[in-house]
């Protein structure tokens, strides 16, 4: 840890007494001010707390990283000592005064989260090797898309700070979390420790440390970064040649699994010039016996994706490594990157689902939720044949619309295309014919799917066998979606 126990109890007494608490600070700043520190513009903020009592000090100090006067740190920090926080990390002398040496942000409704300083607040000091990432878009792209279900046990493979682990204690009876890094150990341990948690921490390269063990949940948000595996940073750099970690992850899954058990994962994959990008992650799965659903969230072309990258470690781009970065994808004819969220399951089935797909729309959150209902409709997919769809009554999903886009001819408006919408959960839009948007309309619970078609084959004259087996395919692809949903007998 990066304090003792007794130095862990002493801070948290400092920040709960003063009320440093995501609301606390909250509560202090107003909605206004709260929302501009949200965007960096920390002038209300500083003009709130120019009392320097307790409170002001912690959100001048580790929420708009402020240079303080030692008396008033002292003060909001006691009863840790400076000596303590110093030694510790936790302040760092600047100037003539103290100022943040770690992110220690109130998070959630009451929980405490430390990591490192962001590059982007330390310009110019180079970010150490073993940098302990804050709370960043793909730490919470991860935390939203996490199925929160009820768990007995509960893995994060990679946890830094320690956040993911932190969310899964509200739904697992145990959490194991590991690092290949002592020192983003040190600060799982005093993240897990600041909130009175008690994990197993374990220190190793992915899943060498819990080799032989089966957990219900895993989650991971891995150094995913795909180049020429380089590694300067360990919470980028995986060691892994292009989109490698993804795939070493995907064939540990069964391993790590319970029977029914998950894992979410955060990767990257190449875009190969002449490849199917779905068709190479598809891969990554052949012979795991584990459902899976990938969504590609974004896509990156190569500069774009490099400058990111070298930007999150706040170096100013370095010609040489951006060039040799640049120049591995040129060499694998790597034309795009893109990221996403690998979710698979232990359902212990010998055909598994296995979807690859773009989803690049806003989704409803929470994802997890989403996700959960996904694999819950896989099951019910997976437990009828042609005949058991064809005998289930289904109604269109709540608020489900139709858009059409026509064309102003001689004869008055001629439909080109007609797209159904679902304005809520994934929000999927689809093309479709006018048979299928019948189909669809008449969905209304009350007639079962067999039904319903033979009315449709009548109408449009079409034999009802014909129908009903090119119907098959594309209900379960409607249920699958949730564009339609089964009615319980
Ligand atoms: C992107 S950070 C994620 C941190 C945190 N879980 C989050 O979601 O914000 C990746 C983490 O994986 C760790 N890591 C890197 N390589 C690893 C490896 N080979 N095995 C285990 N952990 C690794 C890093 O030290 C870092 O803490």
């Amino acid at each position: 840890m990066l304090l003792s126990p007794a130095g862990v109890d002493a801070l948290r007494t400092a920040l709960t007494r003063a009320g440093f608490t995501a609301n606390g600070f909250a509560d202090r700043l107003g909605p206004q001010a709260t929302g501009a520190v949200a965007r960096n513009d920390f002038r209300a903020a500083l003009r709130a707390t120019e009392d320097r009592d307790p409170l002001a000090t912690l959100i001048r100090v580790y929420i708009c990283d402020q240079t303080e006067p030692e008396p008033a740190v002292a003060a909001a920090l006691a009863p840790l000592t400076v000596e303590e926080a110093l030694a510790g990390g936790l302040v760092e002398r600047h100037g003539d005064g103290l100022r943040a040496g770690v992110d220690l942000e109130p998070y959630g409704d009451d929980w405490f989260v430390l990591a490192d300083v962001p590059a982007s607040a330390r310009p110019g000091r180079p970010l150490h090797a073993e940098h302990v990432l804050g709370i960043g878009g793909a730490t919470q792209t991860l935390i939203g898309a996490t199925v929160r279900r009820p768990v007995e046990t509960a893995l994060d493979l990679g946890t830094g700070s320690g956040v993911q682990a932190l969310h899964l204690s509200t739904h697992a009876r145990r959490v194991t979390a590991t690092d290949v890094s002592e020192r983003a150990l040190r600060f799982a341990a005093t993240t897990a420790a600041l909130n009175g948690q008690d994990w197993e921490l374990l220190r190793g390269d992915l899943v060498a440390p819990v080799a032989g063990r089966r957990f219900d949940l895993v989650v991971s948000n891995p150094p995913f970064v795909v180049g020429p595996g380089t590694t300067t940073h360990v919470y980028r750099d995986s060691g892994r040649v292009g989109d490698a970690i993804g795939a070493e992850l995907a064939a540990a899954a069964p391993h790590l699994l319970t029977e029914g058990g998950t894992m979410q994962y955060l990767a990257n994959w190449v875009h190969v010039t002449g490849e199917d990008w779905a068709e190479r992650v598809t891969g990554w799965f052949a012979g795991t016996g584990l459902d899976a659903w990938v969504i590609q969230r974004e896509v990156a072309d190569p500069m774009a994706y490099v400058n990111l990258w070298v930007t999150d470690v706040g170096e100013t781009a370095d010609p040489q490594r951006m060039a040799a970065w640049l120049d591995w994808f040129d060499a694998h004819k790597v034309e795009a990157v893109g990221f996403g969220i690998v979710s698979l399951r232990r359902a212990g089935h010998d055909e598994p689902v296995v979807r690859v797909e773009d989803l690049r729309q806003r989704v409803e959150p929470p994802l997890g939720d989403r996700v959960g209902e996904w694999f819950d409709r896989q099951d019910w997919l997976r437990a009828r044949d042609t005949d058991g769809l064809l005998a289930a009554r289904y109604r269109a999903a709540d608020g489900l619309q139709l858009r059409q886009e026509a064309t102003m001819g001689a004869d008055g408006w001629a439909v080109d295309r007609q797209v159904l919408a679902m304005p809520h959960g994934l929000r999927w839009s689809e093309e479709i014919d006018p048979l299928v948007l019948a189909l669809v309309g008449g969905a209304d619970g009350r007639l079962p799917l067999r039904d319903q078609l033979a009315l449709l084959a009548a109408a449009h004259d079409v034999a009802p066998d014909e129908l009903a087996e090119a119907a098959g395919p594309i209900v379960a692809h409607l249920v699958e979606r949730g564009l339609v949903e089964p009615v319980a007998d």
